[in-house]
C-alpha cells in the first residue's frame, strides 16, 4: 500500500507541482483545497502529468470538523504538507484579519488534529520574508540569520506560524516538522499543464513579464532603479518551482524515515544566486526572443532591496539542490503563458 500524504493547498501553484512529484515518487496524495485561489480542473491536469488522479476534497482548513472528518475518511495519512494560505502581500495590508484567520487558524486546526489521527510529520511552507532585509554580512542569508519584524500581515503570519510549530513541539506534542523557507518560486512544469494562474493583475514579477510579452499588459513597471545594487534594481533568488516541489518530497522522506536531527528543522530553498529585476527581464528576452516593454517607476512600498539564499544546509543535509537554470525556468514560464493563450484563459 502506498504511503498517504495530505497536501493542503494542493491545487495551488507550488502545491500542484508538489503533488506531481509526490506521485512520481510513489506517494498517494490527498488534496484539500478551498479553491479560493485555484480551480478544480487543476486536479485533471495533475492527472494528465503524472497519470495518477489524486484524491481531492474541497474543504477549508479553517473548518475544524470538516478537517477532522477528512482525516477519518482517509485513514492512515502519514504526513502533511501545509501550503494552504493567503499569500498576497498587498492584500494582507488591506485585509489583515482575513490573513490572520486563514493562515493561523488553518495551521492550528491541523496541528490539533494530527496527534488525534496518528499523523506526526508536517512540512510547512515558510518564506524568506522572515529574514526581512539581511545586513550585508548576512548575505547570502543562512538559516541562522536573525529574523526581522515582518513588513506585512502576510509576512507576520509566516513568522507566527513558525513560532506556533516550535511552541507545539516544545509542549511535548509528538509532532516533527520541517519548515521550508522559499525564496522566489517561478516557472512552470515542463509539460505546460500546470503553472501559476494569477487572479487579475499579477503582483509578482514573472507572471507580469509573461503577460506583458503576450500583449495582455502594455508595459512592465520596474519598481526602482536607485537601490544600492550593481544596476540599481532589486535582487532576488529565483527558484524553479519543480526544483522547489522536489525538495518537499525529500523533506517528507526525511520525516518518514526519521532522519531528522531535531524535531523542528529549517531549510532555505533557493539557488544561491541573486539576480536583479533588470537581469531577469533581459534573460527572459534573450531566451524567448520576445521584447518586454518596460519602464522604470518609483520603488514599491515594503520591497526588500536584496536577498538571496545560502542553500548549503539544504544541499548538504537534505541532499537537495536546485538544478534548473534561470534560462530553462523562464522558458517554462513562457511556455505556460503560451498554453494559457491557446486555451483562451489568459
Ligand atoms: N517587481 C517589479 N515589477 C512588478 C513586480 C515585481 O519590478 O510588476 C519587482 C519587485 O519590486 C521585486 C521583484 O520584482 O524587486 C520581485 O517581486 P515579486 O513580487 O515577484 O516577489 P517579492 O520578492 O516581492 O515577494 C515574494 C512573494 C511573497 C514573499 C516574498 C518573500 O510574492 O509572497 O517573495 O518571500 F513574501
Amino acid at each position: 500500500m502506498k504511503t498517504r500524504i495530505l497536501v493542503t493547498g494542493g491545487t495551488g501553484y507550488i502545491g500542484s507541482h508538489t503533488v506531481v512529484e509526490l506521485q512520481n515518487n510513489g506517494y498517494e496524495v490527498i488534496i484539500v483545497d478551498n479553491l479560493s485561489n485555484s480551480s478544480a480542473n487543476v486536479v485533471d491536469n495533475i492527472e494528465k502529468v503524472s497519470g495518477i488522479r489524486p484524491h481531492f476534497e474541497k474543504l477549508d482548513c479553517c473548518d475544524l470538523s470538516g478537517m477532522d472528518a477528512m482525516f477519518t475518511k482517509y485513514k492512515g495519512i502519514k504526513a502533511v504538507i501545509h501550503f494552504a494560505a493567503s499569500k498576497a502581500v498587498g492584500e494582507s495590508v488591506q485585509k489583515p484579519l482575513m490573513y490572520y484567520r486563514n493562515n493561523i487558524v488553518s495551521l492550528i486546526n491541523i496541528l490539533d488534529l494530527m496527534p488525534k489521527h496518528g499523523v506526526d510529520g508536517i512540512v510547512f511552507s515558510s518564506s524568506c520574508t522572515v529574514y526581512g532585509q539581511p545586513s550585508k554580512e548576512n548575505l547570502p542569508v543562512t538559516e541562522s540569520a536573525p529574523l526581522q519584524p515582518a513588513e506585512s500581515p502576510y509576512g507576520n503570519t509566516k513568522q507566527i506560524n513558525e513560532e506556533i510549530i516550535q511552541d507545539t513541539v516544545k509542549s511535548g506534542s509528538p509532532i516533527t516538522s520541517i519548515l521550508l523557507r522559499y525564496f522566489n518560486p517561478i516557472g512552470a512544469h515542463p509539460s505546460a499543464l500546470i503553472g501559476e494562474l494569477p487572479n487579475g493583475v499579477p503582483m509578482n514579477l514573472v507572471p507580469f513579464i509573461t503577460q506583458t510579452a503576450m500583449g495582455i499588459r502594455k508595459e512592465l513597471s520596474i519598481f526602482g532603479d536607485d537601490y544600492n545594487t550593481p544596476d540599481g534594481s532589486c535582487i532576488r533568488d529565483y527558484i524553479n518551482v519543480v526544483d522547489l516541489a522536489k525538495a518537499h518530497v525529500v523533506a517528507i522522506d526525511r520525516i518518514l524515515k526519521q532522519k531528522q536531527l531535531e524535531k523542528v528543522e529549517f531549510f532555505n530553498l533557493g539557488t544561491g544566486k541573486g539576480l536583479s529585476v533588470l537581469e531577469l527581464v533581459k534573460t527572459f528576452e534573450e531566451v524567448t526572443g520576445v521584447k518586454v516593454n518596460h519602464k522604470i517607476v518609483g520603488r514599491r512600498a515594503g520591497d526588500i532591496e536584496q536577498v538571496w539564499a545560502n542553500p548549503d544546509k539544504a544541499n548538504n543535509v537534505l541532499g537537495w539542490k536546485a538544478e534548473c537554470t534561470t534560462e530553462e525556468t523562464l522558458e517554462s514560464a513562457w511556455n505556460w503563458q503560451k498554453k494559457l493563450r491557446e486555451l483562451g484563459i489568459q
